[in-house]
């Protein structure tokens, strides 16, 4: 069994192999962990819980995200860094550009004037969202910033519709749809990668619908729709008879 890990060391790229068959490890951390301390002591790797919660350990395996702590090893695999975040080093990732994307929304919120209780039935609208560990897994699997890297990108957007559903931030509703009309629910090509990808089973791509249906509501418009409707070419109108 071997893990091939992608190296990102002092300005250069490459791969490593490692036969991992005597490790003794059952989880890709855990191999990068005995690798660390008993093959290649420069293996640079980000973790923290070991248990699935603290989000830092996501890398792609053979090209799928995952959560290094919670992935079985299965055999030979390829190990990668996440995409479209700068690669500090090996696997470890700056993740703070794409965290920055949802800064100015925690940022509205102002708890001294949120009633601090929910009803059961509205805690169930947002108890999904809310259990997001910003693994970033959603993030790296989204095809579109491979084209738009201003995109809001998945995780940022299911969090938007965290806070539209909830009946106490209802006054921040228009405001919160009008961040998400640039760069933002337009552009997704709603292909799913996101949900398949979130070890926390949340559906971001769900989430963009819902907010789609609510800017709708809300009088926004689809900028492709309108750009459809509006570029059909003028013939002057008339049947010619
Ligand atoms: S559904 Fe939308 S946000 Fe999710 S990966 Fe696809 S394009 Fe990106
Ligand atoms: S939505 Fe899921 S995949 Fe995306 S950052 Fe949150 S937990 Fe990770
Ligand atoms: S080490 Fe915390 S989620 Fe994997």
């Amino acid at each position: 069994m071997t893990l091939t890990i992608q190296r990102h060391q002092d300005g250069k790229t490459g791969t490593a192999t490692f036969d991992i068959a005597s490790l003794r490890v059952t989880t890709l951390l855990g191999a990068f962990y005995e690798i660390k301390a008993k093959l290649d002591p420069t293996l640079t790797f980000d973790a923290g819980c070991r248990s699935g919660v603290c989000g830092r350990c996501a890398v792609r395996v053979n090209g799928r995200e995952t959560l290094a702590c919670s992935h079985t090893l299965q055999g030979d695999e390829h190990i990668e860094p996440l995409q479209y975040h700068p690669i500090l080093r090996d696997l470890k990732v700056d993740t703070s550009q794409a965290h920055a994307k949802i800064v100015s929304e925690d940022s509205r919120r102002d708890e001294a004037l949120i009633p601090s209780v929910s009803t059961p039935e509205e805690e169930s609208r947002y108890r999904l969202q809310t259990d997001c560990i910003l693994c970033d897994c959603c993030y790296s699997a989204c095809p579109v910033l491979a084209v738009t890297p201003d995109f809001l990108g998945p995780f940022a957007l299911t969090r938007v519709w965290r806070y539209v559903v909830d009946p106490r931030f209802e006054e921040q509703d228009a405001s919160r749809l009008e961040t998400v009309q640039k760069n933002g629910i337009w552009d997704c090509t709603l292909c799913g990668e996101c949900t398949t990808v979130c070890p926390q089973h949340i559906d971001p791509k769900s989430d963009i619908l819902h907010l789609r249906t609510a800017s709708l509501q809300a009088g926004h418009t689809d900028p492709t729709f309108a750009q459809q409707s509006f570029g059909v070419p003028d013939f002057g109108g008339g049947f010619g008879f």
